[in-house]
């Protein structure tokens, strides 16, 4: 069953910089802009690497650090508005952050 799971607090976050975490099987990366945490798929859909919790953010958006990639951290999407990333709920509760990541199916680009 899919239920929001406590991940970290908020001050493990460092503002415009992503960090990876699993919520069991599945690995994610979480993003504070702007103090607003966003949670979306560690794995980049472009060659499937695992980095995009290094990636360089900029104006809400992630760029994969392999070959530049864009994706909302929004939405997902890539810049031209093509599906990416998944994307989950995110809630923070006092400084405690939790996020609702559930297993999705492949998107094809
Ligand atoms: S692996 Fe992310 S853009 Fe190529």
């Amino acid at each position: 069953m899919n239920e929001l799971k406590k991940i970290c607090t908020v001050n493990e976050l460092k503002e415009n910089s992503g960090k990876k975490f699993f919520v069991d099987d599945i690995e994610i990366a979480l993003f504070k802009i702007n103090g607003e945490i966003f949670a979306v798929s560690n794995i980049c859909p472009h060659q499937k690497t695992h980095l995009i919790y290094e990636g360089f953010v900029e104006n809400c958006k992630v760029i994969c650090p392999v070959h530049g990639w864009e994706f909302d951290l929004r939405t997902g999407e890539l810049a031209k508005g093509r599906k990416g990333l998944d994307i989950y709920e995110v809630k923070v509760i006092d400084v405690d952050v939790y996020v609702k990541a559930e297993q999705k199916e492949l998107k094809w680009l």
